[in-house]
């Protein structure tokens, strides 16, 4: 099936093949076509560019936009997507004063999420998990990221990574699996952490490797979690397995996790809400890309990740939702971009290169989604009739989006 988008007020994103991530400075184009066309074909785009110079083709289905603007859909590069239940009970608590360790001290938070999760079967699991996937979906998300975490068992998380499989196998959006096992110490191994690592080391990650079903490994290295030592044992394992790594670095504390992950060419480090100047320093000297969540910052109310500071020295920037029911229970992406702008003091431009373009080397997908790019997949949004593309996050609390096509489909 062929379809042309005819009168488009702009095409935004649009990079030749082969880009590079952007950084710093380069950050702040986005670059555009006005009054322009786009033409897809299956699952495809296929060409672009002004309207001066659309096709006069009468196999396509032909979509007049005119007034609307269309960019690329958002990757969101770090999700827990999985889970069991809810967490309404903590937020609560959290209104009356606890704090989100306080709350994960008295046997809430990822371990209350676990208990919850063993007990659902693999059926519910997939049945909740594919109501929130085809929510982000209608909401502009294109590829996501999904972490395992909420299992801590080895039943129980390869039960959430066969949920991603499964959702893989019945969705043409790219999904991409990450393990991570060493998420919390789980209550049958209260000061047994190292045996737990050993376990999730020596038992699951094998069967996990054996069977396809990760992608990336990722550790939640944080004060009462995992330590420097830990983490490095992780990462080391997962790489072995062929694991690229991914870690949560930085939420509450900054102890050596960003240069350890960045010395052991970790793909990203997400978080990153406590950054150092030696953290900075340990980016610019690697190739890691450095990820912000501002959705857990908003809702847990903790600093926003300094990333003006991380652009202004030159760095690329990711934006991702975290979408969990813990620290954000939310995957929608275009308030994710808003509060980059209004929090992060990212102007509009870089925040949606961060969610679009560079979020898409997060995932090592820059061949596939992120831009509008000839042979990259049709995943797009076609907005309403708005003023500007600035209006995205500018309207913050408005849905500015008409339409959503993933993999050239339409999404209803
Ligand atoms: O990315 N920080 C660790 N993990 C999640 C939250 C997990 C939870 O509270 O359930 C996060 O914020
Ligand atoms: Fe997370």
């Amino acid at each position: 099936m062929e379809h042309l988008f005819i009168n488009i007020k702009s095409l935004l994103q649009v990079r030749e093949p082969g880009s590079e991530i952007l950084k710093g400075g380069s950050m702040s184009n986005l670059p555009k076509i006005d009054m322009a066309f786009l033409h897809i074909k299956e699952d495809k785009i296929i060409d672009f560019g002004s309207m001066s110079s659309a096709p006069d083709t009468i196999t396509a289905e032909v979509i007049d936009c005119s007034g609307k603007f269309i960019l690329p859909t958002w990757v969101d590069s770090h999700t827990h997507l999985v889970y069991s239940g809810h967490r309404e009970d903590e937020f609560a608590d959290r209104i009356d004063g606890l704090s989100y360790e306080d709350i994960a001290q008295k046997g809430g938070g990822i371990l209350n999420s676990a208990k919850k999760l063993q007990a659902t079967s693999f059926e519910k699991l997939y049945a909740e998990t594919e109501v929130r996937l085809k929510e982000i979906m209608q909401l502009g998300t294109g590829a996501v990221e999904i972490k395992s975490g909420y299992g801590l068992t080895s039943d129980a998380e390869l039960k959430m990574l066969k949920v991603i499989k499964a959702l893989k196998d019945n969705y043409t959006l790219p999904i991409k699996a990450t393990f991570l096992a060493a998420h919390a110490v789980p209550k049958e191994y209260k000061d047994q952490k190292g045996t737990y690592l050993a376990m999730v080391i020596d038992t699951i990650l094998p069967r996990v490797a054996k069977q396809g079903l990760a992608d990336y490994i990722d550790v939640f290295c944080e004060k009462g979690y995992f330590d420097l030592e830990d983490t490095e044992r992780l990462i080391k394992a997962g790489q072995k397995h062929n694991l690229k790594v991914k870690i949560h670095v930085n939420q509450f504390n900054s102890f050596g996790g960003v240069k350890l992950a960045s010395e052991l060419g970790a793909l990203t480090v997400d978080h990153l809400e406590e950054l150092t100047e030696d953290d900075v320093l340990a980016l610019k000297k690697g190739t890691t890309i450095p990820v912000a969540l501002p959705g857990c910052s908003f809702f847990l109310e903790i600093p926003y990740t300094p990333g003006r500071h991380i652009i202004d020295n030159n760095l690329p920037l990711v934006l991702a939702s975290d979408f969990n029911p813990g620290s954000s229970p939310s995957g929608n992406m275009n308030f994710i971009v808003a509060l980059a702008c209004i929090k992060m003091k990212l102007t509009p431009e870089e925040a949606i290169n961060a969610a679009t373009f560079n979020a898409s080397f997060a995932l090592d997908l820059q061949d596939k989604v992120g831009s509008i790019t000839r042979g990259k997949l049709a995943s797009f949004i076609i907005t309403k009739k708005i003023p500007s593309y600035r209006t995205l996050p500018y309207a913050f609390g408005s849905n500015c989006i008409e339409s959503v096509w993933i993999s050239g489909q339409l999404i209803s």
